[in-house]
């Protein structure tokens, strides 16, 4: 049997993992998507139920924040959960942290490997990128909210042929190419699932913000924080209510970071 068809993703398997919780869900399981959040997304502007899943076993264009490529080989989980979440648009950032925790908890869950959470919604197992979220509005014409996509991107079995030289550095995997076991992936797409509904309804802000803070690497860490084309160095002190990072930079003064443009990168 070739490596492509052990531990294979199909709707099949992932329905029966998630047994009695299923019917919560209408999963989808394609070969191959550009990008299952864009796809995803077109299919709430035409009236997607909650709970609609649509997986890729691999992506053509794979979409990461700002704008950037988000690699998907053959080998990892590409899924995005279509979400009507009723909730203010002020909330949907809450949906981003939410799915952060729900991920790391469904990796333990199934693999007993604890990943922690990089500000905002990267996931590392060690000094290792192993998921990217990428978590997208669509408004209807009053500019309310319609619908909430969360795209989740995580690295199950690294490529056979590595990972392209650009993220050679930084991209890592929960397990090597061949080590593949039966059933691994659709449990753990179940396991997320699953998790992720759990913790929205109803969503519960204090003990969504204590599980983030627990898991997350960057507290009490030196980073450097990239605002367009500057690049600072700050000592995080704490993660905020409003889930911004707050920051001290070398000359004392203190920032409070929201999501937008910044990103952050790790010191080793
Ligand atoms: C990031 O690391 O910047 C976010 C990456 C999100 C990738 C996932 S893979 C499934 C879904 N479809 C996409 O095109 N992107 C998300």
């Amino acid at each position: 049997m070739t490596l492509e068809l052990r531990d294979r993703i199909t709707t099949e398997g992932v329905l029966s993992a998630l047994g009695k919780d299923q019917k919560a869900f209408f999963v989808e399981v394609k070969e191959e998507i550009m990008s299952t959040n864009t796809q995803l997304k077109a299919a709430g502007r035409n009236g997607a139920a909650d709970g609609t899943v649509l997986i890729a076993r691999r992506q053509t264009a794979g979409r990461g924040r700002m704008d950037r490529r988000f690699e998907s080989p053959e080998g990892g989980i590409y899924m995005s959960l279509l979400l009507r979440p009723g909730i203010p648009v002020e909330d949907i950032l809450y949906m981003t942290t939410l799915t952060a925790v729900a991920v790391a908890e469904a990796v333990e869950e199934v693999c007993g490997i604890h990943p922690g959470i990089k500000w905002v919604n990267d996931l590392y197992v060690g000094n290792r990128k192993v998921c990217g979220i990428l978590t997208e509005a669509v408004f209807d014409t009053d500019g309310g909210l319609d619908c909430v996509v969360i795209g989740i991107g995580l690295n199950v079995y690294a490529p056979k042929e590595g990972f392209p030289e650009e993220i050679r550095e930084i991209a890592g995997a929960l397990y090597g190419a061949d080590e593949r076991e039966e059933e691994r992936r659709n449990r753990l797409i179940a396991s997320v699932l699953n998790k992720i509904r759990q913790k929205s309804f109803p969503l519960d802000k204090r003990k969504l913000s204590i599980d983030y803070k627990n898991r997350s690497m960057v507290i009490g860490r030196w980073v450097t924080v990239c605002r367009g084309t500057t690049e600072r160095e700050a000592l995080v002190l704490d993660i905020n209510e409003e889930n911004h990072l707050v920051v001290r930079y070398g000359d004392g003064a203190e920032e409070a970071l929201s999501t937008g443009e910044i990103r952050v990168k790790l010191q080793r």
